[in-house]
Parts: C-alpha cells; sequence; structure tokens
C-alpha cells in the first residue's frame, strides 16, 4: 500500500457519509496515480448510498472528476506524469463484441458500479464506485480510465465532461440526434438534464421543453437554453402537447431515473416519437404501458448509457468546445465546495436542490 488520502466513504445504504483516510495499491503496470482537483456529485452516487443501487461496501463514492497524473505504473504509455486527465467510468476494452460493433459504451468489461481496491485505515477491504472512487484526494485506476485534456481547461468544467456533460450531451447529440427544428422535452434538471438542454439547444431544437418539480429550477433551466419551463403536475403531458401544436415533442428525455418520469415522458412524445431514458432508476421500479398505446403511438423507448459516446474521443471534443465557448457549463455547477462539505451536497441532492455541487481539492 502507497498513499494514505482523505476521501468521501459509504459505510452501508442509508448510513451518514464520512471523510476519512483511505488507502490506496500503488499503481501497478498499466495503472496510474492521479491527484484529483475536482470531483462532481452525481446522482448516481446518490443511488449507490439511497436504496436504488446495492454495492458492496465499504464503498468510495465518486466517478465525476478530472485531475493531474502523479505517478504511472510499468508500460503506460496513454498518459504522462503531469498530464491534466478526466477520469472515464466506463473505459473501453476496445475488444469484446460491443467495442468491435462500435459501441463502446456498452463495454462488456466496464460500468461494473462498484469495484474492490484500497483498504479503510483499519485495514478493511475497501470498494470505489464505478472503478474510480473520485470523491478523494487521490485515484489509482488503469490507464484506459483516463483522457488527456489541455491544461488550460478548468477543472470543475474539466470534471464534469466525465460524467454529466457526456451522458446529457451525447444523449442529445448521439442516442437521439436531435436535428434543428425539432422539439425536445427534458424531465428532471440536475446536471445531467441541463446538460441535455444545453445540446438540444445548441443542435437548434425549438421548442425546448424544461420540466421539474418547482419554481426553483427555472432560472437555471432558462440560463442553459429551455425555451419553456414547466413545473410538474398532473397535466403536464398536456400542456406538452399543448406547446407543440397538439403533438407531443419528437424526442422526450427522462433524466430522473424513475417509472413514472418515464411514463410521463412517453405520454409527453408525438405519435412516432421517440423516449430516452437517461435516468438509473430502480431494479423493482417497473414502468406500466398499455399494449394498444405500445402499438397504436408507434413511439420508441430507448436508454442512453453515457451518452452514447465514446469519451476517448468525445471529452477532448467537448474540452475544445468549451475552451473555445461554444459549450457553456457555468448554468450546470451551482456549488464549489471542499470535501468535507459532500456530505451536505448529497443531502441537498437528494432534496432536489441547486444543480451540480463540485468539490474543489487543493493542489
Ligand atoms: N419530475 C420532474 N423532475 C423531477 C422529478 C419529477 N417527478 N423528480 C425529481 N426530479 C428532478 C429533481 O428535482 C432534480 O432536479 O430531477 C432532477 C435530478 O437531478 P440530480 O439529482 O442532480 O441528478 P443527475 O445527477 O442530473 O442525474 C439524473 O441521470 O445518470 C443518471 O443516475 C443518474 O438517475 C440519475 C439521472
Ligand atoms: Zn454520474
Amino acid at each position: 500500500m502507497s498513499a494514505v488520502v482523505r476521501g468521501l466513504v459509504a459505510r452501508g445504504a442509508g448510513q451518514e457519509l464520512t471523510v476519512e483516510d483511505v488507502r490506496l495499491p500503488r499503481p501497478d503496470a498499466g495503472e496510474v496515480r492521479v491527484r484529483i482537483r475536482a470531483a462532481g456529485v452525481c446522482h448516481s452516487d446518490l443511488s449507490m448510498v439511497n436504496g436504488t443501487l446495492a454495492p458492496p461496501f465499504p464503498l468510495v463514492l465518486g466517478h465525476e472528476a478530472a485531475g493531474v497524473v502523479v505517478e504511472v505504473g510499468d508500460g503506460v504509455e496513454r498518459v504522462r506524469v503531469e498530464d491534466h486527465v478526466v477520469l472515464n467510468w466506463a473505459p473501453a476494452c476496445r475488444q469484446c463484441w460491443f467495442c468491435r460493433h462500435d459501441e463502446p459504451w456498452l463495454c462488456a468489461s466496464s460500468g461494473t458500479p462498484a469495484v474492490a481496491r484500497g483498504a479503510t485505515a483499519d485495514g478493511a477491504q475497501l470498494h470505489v464506485t464505478l472503478g474510480l472512487g473520485a470523491l478523494a484526494q487521490e485515484v489509482v485506476v488503469p490507464q484506459h480510465a483516463v483522457i488527456a485534456v489541455p491544461p488550460a481547461l478548468p477543472w470543475a468544467e474539466a470534471a464534469l465532461l466525465g460524467c454529466a456533460v457526456l451522458t446529457g450531451v451525447g444523449a442529445v447529440n448521439n442516442t437521439a440526434a436531435v436535428k434543428a427544428g425539432d422539439s425536445v422535452a427534458v424531465i428532471g434538471l440536475g446536471g445531467v438534464g441541463l446538460a441535455a438542454l444545453t445540446a438540444a439547444r445548441a443542435a437548434g431544437a425549438g421548442p425546448v421543453i424544461a420540466v421539474d418539480v418547482s419554481p426553483a429550477k427555472r432560472e437555471l433551466a432558462l440560463a442553459a437554453g429551455a425555451t419553456d419551463y414547466l413545473v410538474s403536475d398532473d397535466r403536464l403531458a398536456k400542456t406538452i402537447r399543448e406547446l407543440t401544436e397538439g403533438r407531443g415533442v419528437d424526442h422526450a428525455f427522462e433524466c430522473v431515473g424513475r417509472s413514472a418520469t418515464i411514463r410521463t415522458a412517453w405520454r409527453s412524445a408525438r405519435r412516432g416519437g421517440q423516449v430516452i431514458v437517461v435516468g438509473m432508476g430502480a431494479k423493482d421500479d417497473e414502468v406500466g404501458l398499455s399494449a394498444l398505446d405500445i402499438f397504436h403511438s408507434a413511439r420508441t423507448l430507448r436508454s442512453s448509457v453515457y451518452g452514447s459516446s465514446d469519451p476517448d474521443r468525445e471529452v477532448p471534443e467537448l474540452a475544445r468546445a468549451v475552451l473555445d465557448g461554444s459549450l457553456s457549463l457555468a448554468p450546470l455547477i451551482t456549488d464549489r465546495i471542499p470535501l468535507d462539505a459532500a456530505p451536505a451536497a448529497f443531502e441537498r441532492m437528494a432534496r432536489g436542490e441547486g444543480a451540480r455541487s463540485v468539490v474543489l481539492f487543493d493542489e
């Protein structure tokens, strides 16, 4: 074991989160050690600890982050010490059936909720979220889980590229292939939904209808590119049809991860339109749809995993878009906090407040 660093640890579902010392292994052959500079608090981390998923504990949270490479194991060629990198929670093996068929986001060897790595201060086996555990001062990860980005990219923005932005932007551009003039609804305006709004507007979609549960998200939604903002109620699907000449939207993005919002998205899409499930829901939360409606509506229901993206190609592209000003992530970041404030950020997220909280680490 080498480094002892501070990390945000979950001890079990529903238990209080604690910042504690964690022991990381030395980078093995093909691995790198990264000093984290910024890490976002994403709803998938919350899903690890609120009972939506059932990962092994103790677990270091965090999977949306950027930092500096500080050590490389034998045979690492992809990056060097001092490179700035974004972490990738679904690194593609490039060999499995999915990778060979151009669907690297479905790579057979990635996306495991928690991987055994390191130890707690008292020597117990530790696990890291999505192979990363990035809400910590450092991570040790396979070299394919890092993507070099230009040093000029600000840390908070760089962190968001690794999950919320790839996911939200990719859902719009890759999974749904939204075109100019298409109508869009985005349900759920956390980091992921706001990123989807930004991409829909940039693609020239209109109307771009943003939906959340409280009026508090209106300003964020409009700043991210929404043309209309609706507070979700029983009439939501009807109101969305009224905004689209009675039809419903071409693309409805569900960015919450619940059966109820998947059904709302379904009813909000036009005949022949598509519903893209971006949120990650619970195993036992079943969606009921009428067999007649499935036939008659001619809608497509599909999911978008990691924005159907190839992060190795798209993270550098998104980094360039941030640097040249064509992609603004400012509306996504509502809180910049130290690691000790991360437990409170999880509570805000559980209440649906704000957008992304980004933990900033000292150099
Ligand atoms: N209708 C509309 N919006 C809702 C509803 C609802 N019934 N319930 C919750 N929301 C809103 C919340 O108010 C919040 O603004 O959904 C938003 C979710 O945002 P975050 O908690 O910040 O989640 P985010 O990190 O954006 O992830 C969204 O995508 O990747 C997945 O696992 C992730 O399922 C999660 C989803
Ligand atoms: Zn995430």
